[in-house]
């Protein structure tokens, strides 16, 4: 297989939280090609109103405090497949939000990710950029995520098994979570089916004590991605410096508002 040598400037690291040295370092053609479609992702991320609102979303007064995010089920990056393309976004919005909360306050933020189609070099290109690759014996456990998962981290799932999400709500105390919208995933289901039955079942048991936002934008989740809705929960009540971040949520109906309008308007492709 060729190998490149790339010189990886500093600048470009810091937005990441990688590497500490210039050093060239020897890297093959595919893992070059999956770092440029991760690169393209990010920017188109940073530059999408999706990471706007989910910035403000992430801001508003009455979220909890998290010194860690967690990835479950992000799949592998290198299996090429139509699914590629989507996993690296959702790569690249774990570490644009990670890289949010650093400048906004919590510079010691770690980010770990599991899954257990993981391949050696999706850990490799995971580690290059600064993500902790965690273990699981099968899908069916929640592994070593299951022990550092707590009430100071942000999970992050989008498109995690139901069996997942099942063990997830039943024994894990996050209280902020980034993932599939429940309610849209549960209407796109007709009410008989056994999947409709599932999110439903998820949805009263667990998701129900969260409170949802939907998150929408253009410029980064394109009409392909439109059939893998996301939201983000969080518990409801918590209060800092004595108040409840009421005016913040006021300003999100707000913005809700426009994006419903704007929603409703014809779209462009991306
Ligand atoms: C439907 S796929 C979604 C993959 C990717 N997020 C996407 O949008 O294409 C669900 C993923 O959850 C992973 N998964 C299942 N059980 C898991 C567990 N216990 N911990 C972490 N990941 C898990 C599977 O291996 C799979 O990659």
């Amino acid at each position: 297989m060729p190998h490149y040598l790339v010189l990886v400037d500093q600048p470009q690291l810091k937005r990441s939280g990688t590497r500490t040295t210039n050093q060239p370092k020897r890297i093959s053609k595919q893992q070059g090609e999956i770092q440029r479609l991760y690169d393209d992702a990010k920017l188109r991320y940073n530059q999408s109103s999706w990471s706007s609102l989910l910035e403000t979303l992430l801001s508003a007064k009455n979220r909890p405090t998290v010194n860690k995010i967690v990835s479950l089920g992000l799949g592998s990056l290198y299996e090429k497949s139509r699914d590629q393309s989507r996993r690296l976004k959702q790569l690249a919005m774990l570490l644009g939000v990670a890289d949010y909360l650093r400048l906004k306050g919590s510079p010691e933020i770690a980010i770990y990710a599991q899954d257990p189609s993981f391949t050696k070099a999706d850990d490799a290109f995971l580690r290059s950029l600064g993500v902790q690759v965690l273990k699981t014996p099968s899908p069916s456990d929640l592994g070593e995520a299951g022990r550092i998962i707590d009430d100071k981290t942000l999970l992050y799932s989008p498109f995690l098994t139901m069996e997942a999400y099942e063990l997830l709500l039943k024994n894990c105390a996050m209280e902020l979570l980034l993932g599939d919208d429940f309610s849209v995933l549960r209407s796109k289901w007709e009410k008989h089916t056994a999947e409709h039955k599932q999110v439903e079942l998820l949805m009263k048991s667990g998701v129900s004590k969260y409170q949802r936002r939907a998150i929408r934008g253009d410029g980064f989740w394109g009409e392909e991605d439109w059939h893998f809705p996301m939201a983000l929960y969080w518990r409801p009540s918590q209060r800092i410096n004595g108040q409840t971040g009421a005016r913040n949520e006021k300003a999100m109906s707000q913005f809700d508002q426009v994006r419903r309008l704007r929603e409703d308007a014809p779209r462009s492709r991306l």
